[in-house]
């Protein structure tokens, strides 16, 4: 099945083409204007969305050497993300499916980054665990099977990405920050500074408040010139604790939910320290350990092609009256009823909200 695919749910404009799980063309741009502001500006990011759309469009049905005509199925992010932002994608790639006839998924963000290690084409076992970690999100997450998820632990404040790129610009660094501070880091000491590991008991949950608020203390109690001088060491010392919490967390979901395998996926996954824990965590308790491609780690349209093309092929579609969702659990995905995306509507339902959407 060939499937157009869109997300737009941050400061990511990016289409795909996919044939059976496969990716054909695949175009996305990072939107860096958001840099001034040291944060991403909801307004500017669907403005920019939308000026992008339509040219990466043509862009990533050129570079498969396909047509739109050839297209079979649509997909888009409805959430969670930014509202307006989700509007773009999730209208846009609606419109299409409208205006060709196609059936439509509308795609929950953080499924596609709990799959997206399989677009290297290799198959991972379930049950497995996954943990997210991006600037938006960061759960562990128990994948049962593809639709059913159990969120072990989330944030209960920042994102551990959201960490980074805070720290980062208290360090001079611009947004967002976590590609910087992984190389900087590699040249510090981590021991120059023990901050805090706020490691909450047997909860599987995180937190990143705290060690921000650290790095913001021990920044003040330093001279400007010392500062500068220990910069890597201060990174390298607030990596080590940031990632101490995310292994933590996998140790323990490993003894309590006997996974038969681990996935690291968002923009976090890119980290070098990151992976190589974890290979060395899999490594030990006997488990492979998956991770999307790097350039599959920061938000995508390739995954969401992926997981919207795995629904379509189930025979499930989205009425074209699928709100965004900004916020949106994975475990809503199991109940049918309160899932945009898994809800299937028959033919004749199908055919009768285009009917009524076009007249
Ligand atoms: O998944 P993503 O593109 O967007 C969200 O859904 O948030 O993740 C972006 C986040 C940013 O916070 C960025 O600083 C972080 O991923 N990031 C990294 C690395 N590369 C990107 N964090 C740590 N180490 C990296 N190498
Ligand atoms: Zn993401």
């Amino acid at each position: 099945m060939r499937v157009l695919a869109f997300e737009s749910s941050c400061d990511e404009t990016s289409v795909a083409v996919l044939a059976d799980g496969v990716l054909r063309g695949h175009v996305t741009r990072t939107q860096t204007l958001h840099q001034a502001f040291g944060g991403v500006v909801p307004e500017l990011a669907s403005r920019s969305h939308l000026e992008q759309i339509l040219r990466l469009t043509r862009q990533a049905l050129t570079d498969a050497k396909d047509s739109l005509e050839q297209m079979e199925g649509v997909c888009a992010t409805a959430g969670p993300g930014l509202v307006g932002a989700l509007l773009i994608g999730l209208n846009f790639g609606k419109g299409i499916a409208l205006s060709l006839g196609l059936p439509f998924v509308a795609a929950h963000h953080l499924e596609g980054h709990v799959w997206s290690a399989e677009l290297n084409g290799e198959k991972i076992p379930t049950p497995f665990l996954a943990l997210l970690v991006s600037g938006g999100h960061t759960q562990l997450v128990l994948v049962e099977a593809f639709g059913h998820y159990r969120l072990l632990g989330s944030t209960r404040d920042d994102a551990v990405g959201e960490a980074y790129d805070k720290v980062g610009k208290l360090l001079g660094l611009s947004f967002p920050a976590g590609a910087a501070i992984d190389q900087i880091a590699a040249e510090g000491n981590p021991s120059y500074h023990r901050f805090p590991q706020l490691m909450m008991g047997e909860d599987l949950d995180f937190s990143y408040s705290g060690l921000k608020t650290a790095v913001l203390r021990q920044v003040q109690k330093l001279e400007p010139s010392e500062v500068q001088a220990h910069r890597a060491d201060l990174l390298a010392a607030f990596q080590e604790s940031a990632i101490a919490l995310l292994t933590a967390r996998l140790r323990t979901g490993i003894e309590r939910f006997h996974p038969r395998a681990l996935v690291i996926a968002g923009g976090v996954a890119a980290n070098s320290i990151l992976r190589k824990m974890a290979r060395d965590i899999g490594r030990t308790s006997s488990l492979p350990t998956f991770f999307p491609d790097s350039s599959l780690c920061l938000d995508n349209a390739a995954m969401i092609g992926y997981i919207g093309e795995k629904r379509l092929a189930a025979g499930q579609r989205s009425p074209l009256d699928a709100p965004v969702k900004p916020r949106w659990s994975l475990e809503e995905l199991r109940e049918p009823e309160n899932s945009i995306s898994q809800k299937v509507i028959s033919q004749t339902e199908y055919n009768d909200c285009t009917a009524t959407s076009q007249s």
